[in-house]
């Protein structure tokens, strides 16, 4: 079994970011920028809005936070996304999800212009992607995605199965491992109503468990030799730890792991890759690759 190192290689794509924007830079072009909103004080929310700021520093770009208290209206929250729409400075910006339930999260996704959409959660953006135009991919599947090119796991022509079908990571992964340009793969997506999900998992040879239920993937799910992608970040209380809690995978990694030619661990496999994906996207954003 090889370890999919996620973290060493977003390090070593995050160097290859700020060396590029070290050369756009010096040639007399802009610093790619990217805004990021976060509404409340959700402890995940907060989390990841830290860890991209602090990502967009090691890539060399300029980063702005908006912050809005919880009870913020979703008629204040349109008219920031129309201010960072219009912001010539501003290449790129996500809203964290999730939003208050109060807020309809779908008019907020659809209110943000596409061409600044580097969350690539834009209906034109998931579009683009399905038929293969050129356009910003969502960052865990892009990430994933990223891991298994890098690692050279052939994927043409194999079963790939999808556990999970939400719309930010296993529905764009079936895309992009269906895409003959890309993955090549045969695709199955399994989900909570799937009557065949375990004979289907045992038929996989690239499986990529995405359902955030820790520990859901056993050994008995897993085929000989195939590599095992784990989506899962579940917070499970935990005393021994200062923040209280450790994160848990989807897959039973002990158990799974001598069974795998490849398999990334939690954490330190897929979580690293994708804010450096986000970032990628922005970089994009900054050099106007997919849109003008
Ligand atoms: N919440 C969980 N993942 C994501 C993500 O990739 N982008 C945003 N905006 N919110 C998230």
């Amino acid at each position: 079994m090889q370890l999919i190192d996620g973290k060493a290689t977003a390090a070593t794509i995050k160097k290859e970011i700020a060396e590029e924007v070290e050369r756009i830079v010096a040639a007399g072009g802009k610093r790619p920028h990217l805004a990021a909103v976060l509404v409340g004080h959700d402890g995940g929310s907060e989390t990841y809005v830290r860890n991209k700021v602090k990502a967009c520093e090691e890539c060399g770009f300029t980063s702005t936070l908006v912050r809005y208290e919880a009870d913020v209206t979703e008629t204040e929250l349109l008219a920031c996304i129309d201010r960072l729409n219009r912001d010539a400075d501003v290449d790129g910006f996500i809203v964290q999800l999730p939003l208050p339930p109060h807020i309809d999260e779908q008019r907020i996704i659809e209110a943000i212009d596409y061409r600044k959409d580097v969350d690539g959660f834009h209906p034109v953006n998931v579009g683009r992607m399905a038929i293969g135009l050129p356009c910003y991919v969502s960052a865990t599947p892009k990430g994933i995605y990223e891991l298994l090119r890098r690692y050279a796991i052939p994927t043409s022509g194999k079963k790939c199965v999808i556990l999970g079908r939400s719309n930010i990571v296993g529905k764009p992964m079936a895309q992009l491992m269906m895409q003959k340009s890309l993955g090549d793969a045969t695709v199955t997506v399994c989900h909570s109503h799937s009557t065949t999900l375990k004979e289907e998992c045992r038929t996989a040879d690239i499986l990529i468990a995405a359902i955030g239920r820790p520990g859901f993937v056993t050994a008995d799910m897993v085929k000989e030799g195939a590599t095992v992608i784990d989506v899962g970040t579940t917070r499970v209380p935990d005393a021994t730890r200062k923040s209280g809690f450790r994160l848990c995978g989807d897959v039973r990694f002990d158990e799974v792991n001598p069974k795998c030619s490849y398999i990334t661990p939690v954490p330190g496999g897929v979580g690293p890759m994708t804010i450096c994906m986000l970032m990628l996207n922005t970089l994009a954003a900054g050099k106007k690759e997919y849109y003008r």
